[in-house]
């Protein structure tokens, strides 16, 4: 039997034409294929995999491809012929339909308050679902304001807390030119079991009515307040952008509490390491270090830092990255020891296309990976459904799972600007290969997913 067979093996060897090269470069060559084929974009895979392992997911895989039904509203009245010779592409008239407060589309955009999420009147079968762009109530029945907001988990209470922009007022333009605007009436803050059910907590770091001179004079700017909490010193400290109306103070601000609801205490504000800072974040790694990550020289680059040990001020590291990317609104997140970081480009209050990028370490070099949104159409992933990135929560007992939190800013009305949260994961292979260097990456591709309607699984967020 053995002979018969050792003696067919031989026969095939020489009658074949297939010498042991051409049989290890055909390898080398399915091998590479493969490669390129895992590198295309696999919706149906993906889809497929999905459906396979629905306990493994929790998204609605029938809203995950649905198409989002836009259209371009018809002309009201009459245009110019030049108007209608200029006609505008496709994706600038739907951003112009967005900012047009008097569009048809309008309701799409900013659904009316009927439609508002109410968590004390769910019905059973309808609870605990985030609709992206509806008015959110808090268990008060009042609009959550907390725009370009973070939350805190906060062990010693097992609570979350929700703090951000309390805009509750009237939007105007200080300069002719000058972008809208809201007084500064301070940080609201809310707090949560859930995730979903939201209480009221007051604002916790009030504006000064008075005092013109205060940096946080209502006549001024605070955005994008953030929270972390110092094991050390037991504080809780606040970060946040401050800046004069026409923010060319482009500083960051540091507040203090004993408490996370308060009342934070207001230290100083400065420009970090001598330079310009606008939008900005705080991110606290595992070993109990936190960095400030801020856009710098007037939003071409980005700036990371470690901050001093009691969180209140920077040291004197920082490390400029992203480099002419022109980038804003960061929001950074970890997984498996990669840093991963969501941004958004620089276009005042309109919105645009998110990037996904992510790096081996905080400091950089940071490698930039591409637009993460997936699903509705094309417009909602070019505009990151109509929204700006402002911070990402891992979602707890759920690995390589985060929620995204981004912010539809309304300019016409920003007290009425909208929260727009998404599931984000972290899975399968990056699409972009390292721009700095010839090697595979480590990370895995970040993918935000669109959903009208979508929940937490039961039990992922107390
Ligand atoms: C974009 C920023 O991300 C917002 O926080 C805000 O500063 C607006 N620009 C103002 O136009």
């Amino acid at each position: 039997m053995s002979g018969n067979y050792a003696s067919i093996v031989a026969r095939l060897m020489s009658g074949s034409r297939c010498s042991l090269p051409v049989v290890l470069w055909s390898l080398v060559g399915c091998l590479l294929m493969l490669r390129i084929y895992s590198l295309l974009p696999h919706k149906d895979a993906l889809s497929r995999e999905l459906q396979n392992h629905p306990g493994k997911h929790f998204v609605d895989l029938r809203e995950f491809e649905e198409e989002e039904n836009l259209r371009i509203p018809p002309p009201r009245g009459k245009r110019s012929p030049r108007a209608t010779k200029r006609r505008p592409k496709r994706m600038t008239t739907f951003i112009n339909e967005f900012l047009d407060d008097s569009s048809q589309l309008r309701h799409i955009f900013f659904p009316d308050i009927k439609m508002a999420i109410d968590p004390t009147k769910h019905k059973d079968n309808d609870s605990s679902y985030y609709y992206p762009g509806r008015i959110w109530l808090d268990t008060e029945g009042n609009p959550i304001q907390a725009h370009g907001g973070g939350i805190l988990y906060d062990k010693r209470s097992r609570m979350y807390y929700w703090y951000g922009e309390y805009k509750d007022g009237p939007t105007y333009h200080a300069h002719k030119k000058g972008a809208a605007r809201v007084d500064i009436i301070g940080v609201g803050c809310y707090s949560s079991k859930d995730l979903w059910k939201w209480k009221n907590e007051g604002v916790v770091l009030a504006a000064e009515k008075t005092n013109e001179t205060h940096d946080l004079h209502k006549s001024n700017v605070l955005e994008r307040p953030k929270v972390i909490y110092n094991e050390n010193t037991r504080k809780y400290v606040m970060w946040m952008h401050v800046d004069s109306a026409n923010y060319t103070k482009a500083s960051v601000g540091v507040a203090v509490s004993d408490s996370p609801t308060g009342p934070f205490n207001y230290l100083h504000s400065k420009r970090p390491h001598g330079c310009d800072s606008r939008d900005m974040t705080v991110f606290q790694d595992d070993d109990g270090v936190a960095y400030l990550v801020y856009s710098s020289d007037d939003n071409r680059e980005l700036h990371v830092g470690p901050l001093t040990e009691d969180y209140l001020d920077v040291t004197r590291v920082m490390r400029r990255v992203l480099v002419g990317w022109h980038r804003e609104a960061p929001a950074l997140f970890k997984h498996k020891g990669i840093y991963y970081m969501i941004t958004s480009g620089c276009s005042g209050w309109a919105p645009n296309e998110a990037m996904a990028h992510a790096a081996e370490s905080i400091l950089g070099p940071w490698a930039t990976m591409g637009n993460p949104c997936v699903g509705g159409n094309k417009i909602l992933r070019q505009t990151t459904f109509f929204a700006q990135s402002t911070s990402i929560l891992p979602i707890p007992r759920l690995p390589g799972y985060f929620l995204f939190m981004a912010d539809r800013w309304n300019p016409a009305n920003l007290s009425d600007s909208r929260y727009v949260w998404l599931p984000m994961r972290v899975a399968g292979l990056a699409d972009q290969p390292l721009e700095f260097e010839f090697r595979f990456p480590l990370w895995q591709r970040v993918s935000i997913y669109w959903h009208k309607r979508w929940r937490l699984p039961h039990g992922s967020s107390g």
